[in-house]
């Protein structure tokens, strides 16, 4: 197949670049480079740096191949809950109204699979865990908020455009290329992993564990870590769910393990040799103290199962990258 990959440089963009390549399918990277990196691009798929917010850009693009593009993958968007509280401007901007641009060029186009990046913030607070996708849908930051509204658009064009979705609500990615293939750097970091392996390496003296006060069997939250290399190959699979069954498609994606802040430290410590300095601090507002997936919709549907999401691996992936 032939796709365009919207937000193809970026962390998680890149690893799914890299899986659909793999696959023998033709990549077109579409990015703005904000935050994504030259160094996560690759010499087999066409790079067009070009922004979303730019209608004309992003029509171009799906213009702009000898055969026509079979499906799209959208991954562009900001996603640091604590500035979206702070900036829901810059978050209606590119997260909401770029995603209006993409569903509108491919429609004039005539592109109608659309694999997209949503969240398990969309969820909130949970009522229950571990939480499947029947589980209501109240985001406590304005950037879940962006992925819930999208997920809506989707359904609409769906029903009125025939675009077909697969909407996927990644739990914590994190982890490196099993293959050691990519190794850019994400630009200042706040998610757990990459905060520890920049103590771990030096680039920060120490780091905040936000509270231990928390109702959890050592203090401190607990999240579902799952591999980006797994979250690429759910991409590829629920790609193919939705052109063999002409159904859209709405599922998590996660480990369904939990870890707390604490056993991810310590196996860093283990697995990296290093002292990595942490100091307890207060807590982060609206961390749920626990946050875990159910996966059994998108094993039953995709066959989908996270292979690489255990601790170790998820740790040494990412301090293979790190560590130089
Ligand atoms: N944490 C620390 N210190 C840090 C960074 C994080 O103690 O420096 C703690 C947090 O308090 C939390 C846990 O580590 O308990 C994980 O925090 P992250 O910031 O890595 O991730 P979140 O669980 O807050 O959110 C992530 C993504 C969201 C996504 C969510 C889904 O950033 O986009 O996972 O579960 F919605």
């Amino acid at each position: 197949m032939n796709i365009l990959i919207i937000g193809g440089a970026g962390y998680i963009g890149s690893h799914v670049t890299r899986e659909f390549l793999d696959r023998g399918h033709g990549c077109t990277v579409f990015d703005n480079l904000s935050s994504g990196l030259r160094e996560n691009l690759f010499s087999e798929a066409k790079f067009i740096h070009g922004d979303i917010n730019d209608y004309m850009q992003i029509l171009g693009a799906m213009k702009d191949s000898a055969a026509p593009f079979d499906a799209i993958v959208h991954l562009a968007a900001f996603k640091a809950a604590g500035e979206s509280m702070l900036n829901p401007a810059k978050y209606s901007k590119n997260n909401i109204a770029g995603t209006i641009n993409i569903l509108n060029a491919a429609c004039e186009t005539g592109i109608n699979n659309i694999v997209f990046s949503s969240s398990a913030a969309v969820y909130g607070e949970p009522q229950y865990i571990p939480i499947d996708e029947k589980h209501p849908t109240l985001p406590e930051n304005y950037y879940g908020f962006t992925k819930l509204e999208i997920e809506r658009l989707l359904s609409w064009y769906d029903k009125l455009k025939n675009i077909r979705y697969a909407s996927l609500r990644y739990f914590n990615a994190a982890g490196y290329d099993v293959k050691g293939r990519l190794k850019g750097l994400e630009q200042n970091p706040a998610n757990l992993l990459p905060v520890i392996m920049e103590t771990a390496c030096g680039m920060r003296k120490e780091m905040q564990i936000f509270g231990n006060d928390y109702d959890t069997k050592d203090g401190t939250c607990i999240r579902d870590y799952v591999h980006v290399n797994d979250l690429a190959v759910g991409h590829a699979m629920a790609l193919d769910y939705i052109i063999k069954n002409k159904k859209s498609l709405t599922v998590n994606l996660g480990s369904e393990q939990g870890f707390s802040v604490t056993e991810v430290l310590e196996t860093a410590r283990t697995v990296t040799g290093q002292p990595i300095p942490a100091k307890i601090t207060g807590r982060r507002e609206g961390d749920p103290a626990k946050l875990t997936a159910s996966c059994a919709l998108s094993h039953e549907l995709l066959g989908w199962k996270a292979q690489h999401s255990d601790l170790e691996t998820l740790i040494k992936t990412s301090w293979e990258v790190y560590k130089k």
